[in-house]
């Protein structure tokens, strides 16, 4: 019933290993109804703390803002304030998507090269390069509504123009989360934006896999940077109720599926996660009887692992990952977080919990009597 298949990469070397001068993913920023609320639900639920925020009175253009973060994360939250373009422009995406990742932000060296390569390599511009005091910055499309900006820093104090800095708050001591660790994008044709991304980022295709567990079938190919830093996964859907096509119908069109937020420390991170509130998908307790099985050797007390149903997968000899997944973050069956650890050499995504997850829960339909 379950197939997974892990061809070895598919696509030639490319000419240019980094032709975006890409630094890194300096923020996420999401459209939502209501700025505060969610940025008090990632402060609360995540341990996330406010950087800064803006407004009309601030100097912002049609909309409310805050960002906070933790660690090298970073998530700007904007929601429409007054009238005019900006604003409207927030409203028809709101009303179309509902909550949700409207840009993935990386910092590059220099947007004007940036640009001119991503625009000769047929991206589409959506915002041209505007210069301010603290950056530089351009937009382009990617998958459905979604769009990446090129940022250039030029004063590490300031994230943006509009937005006053909210001085304090040290970081959170039980749940620690570094850095994005992936962020997963589901779209109609794969191919199409892997070789968007193989294109203009000249990322490389690092993992492919078709996943069948008889309830929901998916293709997922990973598109990354050379030195491994940024991970973005691409799932199509490959059956008529794939939780690919579910994401389709409820988000109206391609988006973000999931966000990945690497933890040095799994275990404290979740179990204060779980104590705030915070709700994780549940995992049927036959899933744990197999675990020393299926991967091994591991640090973790299984007993603690059951008890905060976290996942784990060994995906090298030398290398394991933990990880678990929130329920839908907003009121559409969209976009949801994963939390993850890696412990050695560990590069996967947790494939080999598709079939262990569907497996487990054949069991227990099986105890009940209902398979
Ligand atoms: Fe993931």
């Amino acid at each position: 019933m379950v197939s997974i298949q892990k061809p070895a990469l598919e696509l030639p070397a490319r000419p240019h290993e980094n032709p975006l001068g890409i630094r890194g993913i300096d923020h996420i920023e999401f459209f939502v109804n209501d700025c505060e609320q969610w940025a008090a639900y990632h402060e609360n639920m995540l341990g996330m703390r406010r950087r800064c925020q803006g407004d009309a009175s601030t100097g912002l253009v049609g909309r409310r803002a805050v960002v906070v973060g933790q660690g090298r994360i970073h998530f700007l939250f904007a929601q429409p304030e007054g009238s005019g373009a900006q604003a409207d422009a927030i409203r028809a995406h709101l009303a179309a998507h509902g909550n949700g990742v409207k840009d993935i932000a990386f910092r590059v060296k220099d947007v004007a090269a940036a640009l001119a390569h991503a625009r000769s390599a047929g991206a589409k511009v959506v915002r041209p390069m505007d210069e301010h005091e603290v950056f530089i910055g351009a937009s382009i499309a990617a998958y459905g509504d979604t769009t990446h900006t090129f940022i250039q820093r030029k004063a590490h104090s300031d994230f943006a123009p509009g937005y006053v800095n909210v001085p304090g708050g040290i970081e959170d001591e039980e749940i620690q989360l570094m850095m994005l660790d992936h962020i997963v994008a589901n779209v109609e044709h794969m191919d199409e934006w892997c070789d968007f991304y193989a294109r203009v980022f000249g990322f490389e295709q690092t993992a492919h896999f078709d996943i069948n567990t008889g309830r929901s079938a998916l293709m997922s190919k990973v598109m990354g940077d050379t030195d491994g830093y940024i991970r973005l996964p691409i799932n199509e859907p490959s059956s008529r109720n794939s939780q690919i096509r579910e994401f389709l119908d409820g988000y109206n069109g391609p988006g973000v599926q999931h966000i990945a937020l690497l933890t040095p420390d799994i275990l404290s991170t979740v179990r204060e996660m779980r104590a705030r509130g915070m709700q994780f998908l549940e995992v049927p307790g036959s899933y744990f009887d197999m675990l020393p099985g299926r991967v091994g050797q591991i640090k973790e007390d299984i007993e603690a692992l059951r008890e905060l149903g976290i996942l784990v997968d060994r995906d090298r000899e030398d290398g394991y990952l933990l990880q678990l997944f929130s329920q839908p973050i907003f009121d559409r069956p969209t976009l949801f977080y994963e939390v993850i650890q890696r412990r050695g050499n560990s590069e996967g995504f947790g494939e080999g919990n598709f079939r262990a997850l569907f497996e487990a829960i054949e069991r227990e339909q099986a105890k009940r009597g209902t398979l």
